[in-house]
């Protein structure tokens, strides 16, 4: 199938108001990045990066461009140059807009004999450094690692953070490829989201890591990680060209391998069987230490991991799978604007649930509870305007103020929703392998998903009726409605997790009185994921007597569970129930670096204990990432000096 230009993002002219990225301050509807060459060199003393950023444009309009302007957060910029000028660029950093940053002016050369027109390069080099206050990069002390022996650093730069590491277009809508050189000494591993072509020895445990990313890619996929690191492949398929593997530190490595190895390779293949080739070369995965605030995020050729999935019992693997389904939403099929965000999530966990399920580890059914426990709890705290699958940003407001599962569960529940309307899987694979294909290496808006959706059915053997049933869904509703529940009922098989309803139907029923018919054997038989859809579902009941709290913790060994999942719905029951368990829930908490986790603790705790919570936090801010920091903080009503 061909499609008009109208089906790419149409470069040349500027967005409608509506899917202009509001969250970035750059001009890039007037140049567009084509590449970045970052040269680096850590400065674990300072706790910076310094060296620059050579950017290289394309100028995508004729009218005149004078200047390109760039986001940058909290950088010391020395120094700006147009390369093969010869001449230092004037520059200006306008006054700082709240999380936004600084949008950095440099003004093109007025002195070219032509004036500059579409089509044209133009490279631009930056000399600068990070600074302290950088929201993108966590310096972790030798005491906040593994084997407490070397300090360790990482990046988070989604959604816009990456202007905090790297002076940049800091919009989802721009991809761009990327080289980097990245000296450090002290012996320490350093990692890129790209392929590694070299490790040069400097001397005196310096190196100098030389890495490529050939795709293009938004800037929110630029990571870095550095410290003491070891790697190890996982088995290599016999038909697939790729690679997959893992870093630790040192003393994770078994246990992360074990975990991981059997599934992560066929997870990427069963995910290119359900869309396209893998592009990225390599995909491997690096978990990092407790503090990492996200479950997984998809760095290119990289994943990086909370090491909380490394659970013993090979029951997380499902955010392995969920990441490596970014790669063809998100990282392979981008958003036009953070509005647009569920295309990445929300078909991405579609894809991640296809994937997954074809493992014997999963109970089909199992995550709708998990996924409709989480969902509606948001819904619940979410303004409005947040509960909408497509929400309309103000300008200059934080995407990660709206992060929630929204995007995640309307949008799989949706996206599942229209694959029975269409018929099923038979019908809905080829469309997806369609979409991919259409749109990969670009990004989009949620109008020309919906567009091609139908161009696509309207081309099928059986046109008419699926473009009639497709007319016939509440697209309004689906996309642009706000409420606390789904708007259409979408149902699921729940073979496997009725056990787990049932369990805890009996303890809401048993609620006030005799717990005596309850016994450790009701959950022996259980996994540890069905135990987090027993829990899930135990939420969903009105808050339980503290009484019976404390029975359950004591049959089920909740609280002093190992695994974070079962840990957090335990406490969060517990919380909504009483101030009981608020010393054990802050002791709980103080090293879970994941949002998912610290986040709905510390607010709980605030409800039932507000000085106990503000004090744990206080006493424990280092530990965690900037972003968490910030997202605490403010949860708890604190008020941070950024
Ligand atoms: N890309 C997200 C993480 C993210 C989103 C970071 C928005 C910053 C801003 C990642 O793919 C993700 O969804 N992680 C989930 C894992 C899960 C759904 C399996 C997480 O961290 O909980
Ligand atoms: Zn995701």
């Amino acid at each position: 199938m061909s499609f008009s230009p109208h089906y790419r993002p149409s470069s040349n002219s500027t967005p409608s108001p509506l899917d202009r990225d509001l969250a970035t301050l750059s001009n890039y509807h007037q140049v567009l990045t084509k590449h970045i060459s970052l040269d680096w060199e850590i400065d674990w003393t300072k706790q910076v990066i310094g060296g620059s950023a050579t950017l290289q444009f394309e100028v995508k309009d004729d009218g005149g461009v004078k200047e390109v302007v760039l986001d940058s957060s909290y950088l010391d910029i020395s120094d700006v140059e147009i390369v093969g000028s010869g001449e230092k660029a004037q520059w200006s950093l306008d006054k700082r807009i709240e999380v936004m940053g600084q949008a950095l002016r440099i003004q093109l050369p007025t002195s070219r004999p032509v004036p500059i027109k579409k089509g044209d390069l133009i490279s631009i080099k930056i000399t600068y450094s990070t600074t302290p206050q950088c929201t993108a990069l966590g310096w972790l002390e030798p005491a906040q690692t593994k084997s407490k022996l070397h300090p360790y650093l990482y990046s988070q730069a989604q959604a816009i953070h990456a202007r905090s590491m790297v002076p940049c277009q800091d919009t989802p809508a721009v991809k761009a490829s990327y080289d980097a050189k990245v000296r450090s000494g002290r012996g320490l591993e350093v990692l890129l989201s790209a392929l590694r072509k070299d490790v040069r020895d400097l001397g005196e445990g310096r190196r100098e890591f030389v890495y490529e990313q050939p795709v293009g890619i938004p800037s929110y996929l630029i990571a870095i990680a550095a410290g003491e690191l070891t790697h190890k492949p996982f088995e290599k398929l016999k038909d697939r060209k790729w690679d997959t593997g893992c870093w630790t530190e040192p003393l994770n490595m078994d246990a992360a391998y074990w975990e991981f190895h059997k599934d992560t390779a066929n997870f990427v293949k069963t995910a290119e069987d359900l869309t396209s080739p893998y592009k990225f070369g390599t995909y491997e995965v690096l978990f990092l230490p407790e503090s990492f605030p996200y479950g997984g995020m998809e760095n290119s050729c990289l994943t990086f991991a909370t090491p909380t999935i490394i659970a013993g019992d090979r029951s997380s693997v499902d955010v392995v799978a969920h990441e490596i389904s970014h790669s063809w939403f998100g990282n392979g099929i981008g958003c036009a604007s953070w509005s647009h965000f569920w295309l990445n999530e929300g078909w991405t966990t579609y894809l991640e649930r296809l994937v997954s399920f074809s493992q014997p580890v999963f109970i089909g059914g199992y995550l709708v509870l998990t996924i409709r426990a989480g969902l509606i709890d948001d819904l619940e705290r979410l303004p409005a305007r947040f509960q909408k699958m497509v929400p309309e940003y103000k300008e200059h407001e934080d995407p990660d103020e709206a992060y929630s599962q929204v995007p995640y569960e309307k949008g799989a529940n949706f996206l599942l929703y229209l694959e029975r309307t269409v018929g099923g899987l038979d019908i809905f694979i080829p469309y997806m392998k369609d979409y991919v294909k259409t749109f990969e290496g670009t990004s989009i808006t949620t109008e020309q998903w919906r567009e091609h959706l139908f161009a696509y059915f309207k081309k099928h053997e059986d046109g008419e009726e699926l473009t009639r049933k497709l007319g016939k869904v509440d697209w309004d509703e689906w996309l642009h409605g706000s409420g606390t529940d789904l708007c259409a009922e979408v149902k699921y098989d729940d073979t496997l997790s009725k056990a787990c309803y049932d369990l805890a139907a009996r303890w809401d029923k048993a609620r006030d009185g005799d717990v005596s018919g309850f016994s450790k054997g009701d959950v022996e038989g259980f996994s540890a994921t069905q135990k987090v859809v027993f829990l899930d579902k135990l939420e969903s009941y009105p808050a339980l007597p503290p009484k019976t709290v404390a029975a359950l913790d004591k049959l089920y060994d909740l609280s002093s569970n190992g695994n974070a999942e079962i840990g957090l719905r335990f406490f969060e029951t517990a919380l909504k129930s009483g101030p009981e368990y608020a010393e054990a829930a802050a002791a709980w908490v103080i090293n879970k670096g994941r949002m998912k986790f610290n986040r709905p603790i510390f607010r709980l705790l605030n409800e039932q204990k507000p000085e106990l919570a503000k004090k744990t936090f206080m006493d424990n801010e280092s530990f965690f990432h900037p972003i968490a920091r910030k997202m605490i903080a403010r949860d708890l009503g604190l008020k941070m000096d950024q």
